[in-house]
């Protein structure tokens, strides 16, 4: 695995966490850290050591969200430069994250501010410290969500707590940040990075096709009509009976057609 600047990637049981590292920095996600996540999501995509990625944050902080100084400052007369930037920001947050082929976990452990919020959305599932720090900070210093925020907001949030955090910029904690359905459950600090772990290590131990397979029936059908939606849903069958050669009848029925397990209660044990 590459070495990255801004980046620490350590794989365990079939996981990947990858942890944004520039603590002295409050990890605020400066152009660089767009470039290094970008080649390490590629690096990770096709990874059979990485069958679930994890996203966190060195230190105490996940992340304070774009870096103010190295991209609003530093590159606002360089608009080519911007604009490449910005891309690239947008890009791994809103689409490469959302559509990757392997689930993708937020670990917020700390401050989660602004631009960090689009990271958090775009994972699948989301999980946080209970005292961690959330803020749309924006408002606070005249901006508003930009790049992906704002979209992120509005896929995630009822419109009533988007708008509420959006125009106060009020901070809020990891309970307030399950209750608005933002994450999936805030845990105890000290319990965090096990629970999460239990969590991701439990899903990386499915079979990849099939987790594949029902992220994609997700995601792609959400904008489908639901005649295109149903046709999709036939192909991804097909596909998956192909990319795992049937293992869902030929083992995980049949197994279960023989008593060997109750798929309801337990995973597949091969
Ligand atoms: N962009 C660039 N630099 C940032 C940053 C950001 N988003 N957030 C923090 N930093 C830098 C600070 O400038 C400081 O750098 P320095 O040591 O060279 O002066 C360093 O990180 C530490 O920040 P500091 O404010 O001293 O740390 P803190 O722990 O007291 O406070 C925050 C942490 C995150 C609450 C505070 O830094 C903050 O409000 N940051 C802005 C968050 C924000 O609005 N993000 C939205 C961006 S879209």
């Amino acid at each position: 695995m590459t070495t990255y600047e801004t980046l620490l990637i350590e794989k365990t049981d079939g996981c990947a966490v990858v942890t944004l590292n520039r603590p002295a920095k409050r990890n605020a996600m400066n152009p660089g850290l767009h470039r290094d996540m970008t080649a390490a999501l590629e690096e990770l995509r096709n990874d059979e050591a990485a069958k679930a990625v994890v996203i966190t944050g060195a230190g105490d902080v996940f992340c304070a969200g774009m870096d103010l100084k190295e991209f609003f400052v530093e590159l606002k007369d360089k608009p080519a430069e911007y604009e490449a930037v910005w891309k690239m920001a947008v890009e791994w947050r809103g689409r490469t994250l959302r559509y990757y082929p392997k689930p993708v976990i937020a670990m917020v452990n700390g401050y989660c501010f602004g631009g960090a919020f689009s990271i958090v959305e775009g994972c699948d599932l989301a999980f946080a410290a209970e005292d961690a720090v959330f803020g749309l900070s924006e408002i606070n210093f005249k901006l508003f969500p930009g790049g992906c925020v704002s979209k992120s907001l509005a896929n995630l949030l009822r419109p009533r707590d988007a708008l509420y955090y959006g125009m106060t910029g009020d901070k809020f904690d990891g309970v307030e940040a399950a209750r608005i359905g933002f994450i999936n459950k805030a845990f105890p600090k000290d319990k965090l990075v096990e629970e999460t772990m239990n969590i991701a290590r439990k899903i990386a131990a499915k079979d990849v096709h099939a987790l594949r397979a029902t992220k994609d029936g997700y995601r792609f059908s959400l904008e489908m009509s639901w005649e295109a939606a149903m046709n999709y849903s036939m192909a991804k069958e097909l596909e998956l009976v192909q990319r795992q050669s049937d293992a869902w009848r030929k083992e995980g029925i049949q197994d279960f057609l023989e008593g060997k397990y109750k798929p309801g209660l337990e995973t597949h044990p091969g």
